[in-house]
């Protein structure tokens, strides 16, 4: 396994006054060791099924493969119809594990179907889409575990109803569900159409649902060894069985946040130095945001918890966010994803040399132009007070990505017990969704729609 993590620019050593002092990180391991504690009695049960996904799959993951082969064979297209935790994760995989302009790639380099996730309805997004895909050739896989998702299901709505003018009964055999077995509208429409299906167990929620079929299938649609992913997961899962933070990345990397939350670091900027990671970056926003933003405890009491996750990108966000970062308010941890080899090279050809300004440049490449601006970004930061941490992936591949998403939910997980918030729970986003049932007039949202009407109308006042 090779990622490390590497906190040095989180102590006071490096930080002066404004880090972590070894003294405070030591009064905090109890605290870690309890959540270490309380995270692995829960392994499996309530809403912890995800610590169980690197080892109990062996069945779905068969299945999992000999769909992929089929539908790799027999469609031109994938499109994921999804959002939150049903998107995000397969985003995030395919594009750390997949070439960089895969879609665009001739049919012979690609080797499987072109890649499409669908997780907003956006009209003009939806009908861009119906532009370069030939429906009859692709096969759609709707995902959502509660099987009611409006956005999910208004999608799967539409493109059901187009591939059976076009189609008639084949329609069916252009569909693939991935919901719960037992809840929701999604399985019951499945069994009445007789679509294909894998499920998301009970206990895995959206935001942690990435290695079940929620991401499996996807990724072994385009030729990602899932394999190797679980295999990732399971060995961080087993390296991260200690309560000391010397041996556990992730109880080391929770910790480390939930102080500096305590010193009202409330923003979490997730930076990653190679676009194959950025969408980890996406996905990881939601992991920490929808977890950890909480209003209550879980004895009740009012505690409005959180940080605000903050998405970056190396090196193009140094000519954007970094100056925030570097002379804005001490608000902030920053979490540098470092890659050590890259999958391919490219070579700064010499020249220009009556340029000594540009010619300094010649004969390096770019990989050691995102390295070394890596560290310097880093050092910069440091220097002046700003916490960081670095998370080093030796390489890009299946096995390190199922592992870095295994360390993040875990965590998350340990961020959650320290907090003694449910991790679990997402209250403030069924909201959301309780009053867009009431604006459509759905049965059973009466009340919300009355609540809503004599809601205080908006002031001309305001209004410029
Ligand atoms: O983490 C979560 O539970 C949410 O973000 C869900 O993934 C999101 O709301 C989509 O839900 P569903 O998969 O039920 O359509």
């Amino acid at each position: 396994m090779s990622i490390t993590v590497n906190y040095n620019n989180m102590m006071q050593n490096a930080l002066g006054d404004r880090g972590i002092g070894d003294k405070e990180l030591k009064a905090h391991l109890p605290l870690a060791k309890s959540a270490y504690e309380k995270v692995e009695e829960g392994r499996g049960k309530g809403m912890q099924g995800w610590m169980d996904s690197p080892y109990d799959q062996a069945e779905v993951v068969k299945a999992i493969k000999a769909s992929a082969r089929r539908i790799r064979k027999n469609f031109e297209n994938f499109v994921v119809l999804g959002i939150g935790g049903s998107a995000l994760g397969p985003i995030a995989v395919f594009t750390a594990l997949k070439h960089y302009y895969y879609n665009e790639l001739p049919k012979k380099q690609r080797k499987g179907p072109r890649f499409y996730v669908v997780d907003n309805v956006d009209p003009e997004r939806m009908n861009a889409l119906f532009d370069i895909i030939n429906v009859e050739k692709t096969c759609f896989n709707v995902i959502t575990k509660s099987g009611a998702t409006s956005e999910t299901m208004s999608q799967y709505l539409v493109i059901f109803d187009m591939l059976k003018q076009k189609l008639g009964d084949k329609a069916k055999d252009h569909i693939i569900a991935t919901t719960s077995s037992n809840k929701g509208n999604l399985i019951k429409l499945a069994q009445k159409e007789g679509f294909e299906t894998f499920f998301i167990p009970g206990r895995v929620g959206g935001r942690f649902s990435e290695l079940s079929p929620v991401g499996l299938l996807p990724a072994a649609v385009v030729g990602i060894d899932i394999s190797q992913m679980l295999k990732g997961a399971k060995d961080m899962d087993r390296r991260c069985r200690s309560h000391s933070i010397a041996k556990n990345p992730a109880l080391a990397l929770a910790v480390l946040q939930y102080i500096s939350m305590k010193q009202g670091k409330n923003i979490s900027v997730m930076m990653p130095y190679a676009d194959s990671l950025k969408y980890i970056a996406d996905w990881y926003a939601q992991l920490w945001a929808e977890s950890l933003g909480k209003e209550t405890d879980k004895q009740g009491n009012v505690v409005n918890v959180g940080q605000t996750p903050v998405k970056a990108l190396g090196v193009t966000d140094q000519h954007s966010q970094v100056q925030l970062y570097n002379e804005g308010p001490y608000d902030k941890v920053i979490t540098f994803l470092e890659v050590g080899t890259f999958r391919s090279e490219t070579v700064i050809p010499q020249g220009c040399e009556e340029f000594p300004d540009v010619n300094f440049l010649c004969g390096h490449t770019l990989n050691e132009l995102i390295t070394n601006e890596l560290y310097a970004t880093r050092y910069n930061l440091t220097r002046r007070g700003r916490a960081n941490y670095t998370i080093h992936i030796d390489q890009i591949d299946e096995y390190h990505i199922g592992a870095l998403l295994y360390l993040l939910q875990l965590q998350t997980a340990y961020a959650g017990a320290m907090l003694n918030i449910d991790a679990y729970d997402q209250p403030g986003v069924e909201g959301g969704k309780d009053a867009t049932y009431a604006l459509f007039g759905r049965k059973g949202y009466e009340d919300k729609a009355e609540e809503m009407r004599s809601a205080k109308p908006d002031e001309e006042k305001y209004i410029v």
